[in-house]
């Protein structure tokens, strides 16, 4: 494959030593668990879809106290329309998909543009684990031990220019991988963006990992954003562009249904979906008894987040 590296970056601005570790330490994982099963007389479409370990993870606080998912609720009961749009679409359709070799596009309003492995993009970034809540926008939630590194931490590697306002990202377009995108439904490929401050906010996670493996294909492999206090629709999945950009990018549900998806999509209680209320939630995986849960404004992280759009309206801005 042709990686067009411009000459412009000194190999020191994007890799450094920790990347040949990063490398090796996510190669040997794969590699390991490959050959493990192979060896054991199995195909290698099983080998592909076999779960693999991440090394040196640092567990976190983010989360403590909370009860996990299992991971069977987090890779069984996904959104991801590219693999279908039912709920267990994703694990049944996604088992071909492979995701390496992986490349991710920079463009735009920054210093550093061009396209890079998966390896050059992850390797720098040391990995944690932060245990957050998901809140989807269809009145469901989970609890997931995420792994992966600040998106900051990535986004200013690329030395973003102050016309930088915006950030887009855009998930994988490739209708032979990807069954869901042969079928109309969205607008592909799939399309998010941030304002620049909110992708910048520490809490905002670019995740390759649940549970200390590498990301299943259902939940975005090789790397999706997690934005805990927006609804789960933001946290776009299997990214292979990133457009730094002056105005607002236009994300696929806001061109597939404008009054119902907004630019901000924060979790918000008092702004109901037009067709339901926001006000609670279900908790996958409790008890079809037991009822459901109040939902919190920014999802519980009003604490840390709701600075940001302070002076909002936010019954507006949804
Ligand atoms: N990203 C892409 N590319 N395509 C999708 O359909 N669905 C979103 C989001 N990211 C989606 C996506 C929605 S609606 C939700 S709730 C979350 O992924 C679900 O993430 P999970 O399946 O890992 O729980």
């Amino acid at each position: 494959m042709l990686i067009r590296r411009p000459n412009d970056i000194r190999s020191s601005e994007i890799t450094d030593k920790d990347l040949y570790l990063g490398r090796r330490r996510f190669l040997r994982g794969a590699a390991a668990t490959a050959g493990a099963v192979l060896a054991a007389g199995l195909g290698p479409r099983i080998a592909l879809a076999a779960r693999q370990r991440l090394d040196d993870v640092r567990k976190t606080d983010f989360g403590k106290g909370e009860t996990p998912n299992s991971y069977q609720d987090i890779t069984s009961y996904n959104n991801f329309y590219e693999f279908g749009t039912g709920k267990a679409d994703p694990a049944a359709n996604s088992g071909d998909f492979d995701p390496a070799p992986w490349t991710v596009q920079i463009s735009g309003e920054a210093e550093i543009t061009g396209e890079f492995t998966l390896e050059d993009i992850l390797a720098p970034h040391p990995l944690e684990e932060r245990i957050y809540r998901l809140r989807c926008v269809e009145a469901w939630s989970m609890v997931v031990p995420w792994v992966g590194f600040p998106l900051g931490d990535l986004l200013q590697r690329f030395k973003p220019l102050s016309a930088a306002k915006y950030v887009e990202f855009r998930t994988l377009h490739d209708p032979e991988r990807m069954p869901g995108q042969r079928r109309p439904v969205l607008d592909w490929p799939y399309v998010e963006g941030l304002r620049m401050d909110e992708a910048m906010h520490p809490l905002a996670l670019m995740a390759v990992g649940v549970y200390g493996e590498v990301l299943p294909n259902q939940n975005g492999a090789p790397m999706r954003l997690v934005v805990p206090w927006k609804y789960g629709f933001k946290s776009i999945k299997s990214i292979d562009r990133i457009i730094f950009r002056e105005t607002p990018p236009r994300s696929s549900w806001e061109k597939a249904a404008p009054n119902e998806y907004g630019f901000y999509a924060n979790v918000n209680p008092e702004v109901d979906h037009p067709r339901w209320s926001q006000k609670r939630e279900r908790r996958i995986g409790a008890s079809a008894f037991a009822s459901k849960i109040p939902t919190r404004k920014f999802n519980g992280y009003g604490e840390q987040v709701a600075s940001l759009y302070s002076g909002m309206d936010l019954a507006r801005n949804y």
